[in-house]
């Protein structure tokens, strides 16, 4: 049960991708500049969804998580390709994402996007912080 819930907001977190990733394609097109050089900052080789997923959808999953977390009190959800994970911001995203500002900071500062979450959130793991 718990676990279907989790896979529902993957799901749906996959979904909103397919429309909203057109937008992102454009915005990356080359019209506007190269591309920002990203540090993956991980020898793993795949991310919790599949890349281009990621890519346009990290902002509603990341919303999933939190409201999994804050209002359902759930703390684990599953990778894409089935593996457990914390659904984490700090303990996790940048787990793997070790220099975020390398990574996710150069990608939002290239997008002019602004977050708040760093302002509660730890912006990185830390050797003892989890999350
Ligand atoms: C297990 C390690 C791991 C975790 C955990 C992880 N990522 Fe990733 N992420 C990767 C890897 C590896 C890639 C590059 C995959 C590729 O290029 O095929 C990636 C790619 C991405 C991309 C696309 C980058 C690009 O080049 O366009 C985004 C955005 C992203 N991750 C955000 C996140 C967010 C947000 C979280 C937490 C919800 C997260 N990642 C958690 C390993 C991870
Ligand atoms: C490949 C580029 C790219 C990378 C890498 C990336 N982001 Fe994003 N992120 C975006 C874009 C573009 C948006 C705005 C999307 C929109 O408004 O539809 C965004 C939006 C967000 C939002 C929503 C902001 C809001 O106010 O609603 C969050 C949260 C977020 N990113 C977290 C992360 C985290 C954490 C990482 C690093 C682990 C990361 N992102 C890495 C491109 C990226
Ligand atoms: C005003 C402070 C505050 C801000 C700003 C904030 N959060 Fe949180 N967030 C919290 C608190 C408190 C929790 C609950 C922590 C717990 O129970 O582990 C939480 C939990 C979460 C969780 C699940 C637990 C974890 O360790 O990550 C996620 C995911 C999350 N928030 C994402 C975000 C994102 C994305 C943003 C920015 C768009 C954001 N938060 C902004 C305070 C904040």
């Amino acid at each position: 049960m718990i676990f279907d819930a989790g896979k529902i907001m993957l799901g749906l977190a996959a979904f909103a991708g397919l429309a909203t990733a057109p937008a992102w394609y454009d915005a990356a097109g080359g019209k506007v500049g190269a591309r920002p050089r990203l540090e993956v900052g991980t020898s793993e080789k795949r991310c919790v969804l599949p890349v281009e997923d990621m890519r346009a959808t990290h902002m509603q999953l990341l919303y999933g998580w939190r409201d999994g977390v804050v209002r359902n009190g759930r703390r684990m959800t599953h990778t894409s390709d089935g593996k457990p994970i914390r659904m984490s911001l700090t303990g996790t995203c940048l787990g793997c994402h070790s220099r975020k500002a390398a990574f996710c900071d150069r990608c939002h500062d290239y997008a002019a996007v602004t977050l708040n979450c760093f302002g509660c959130h730890a912006d990185s793991k830390g050797p003892e912080k989890d999350p």
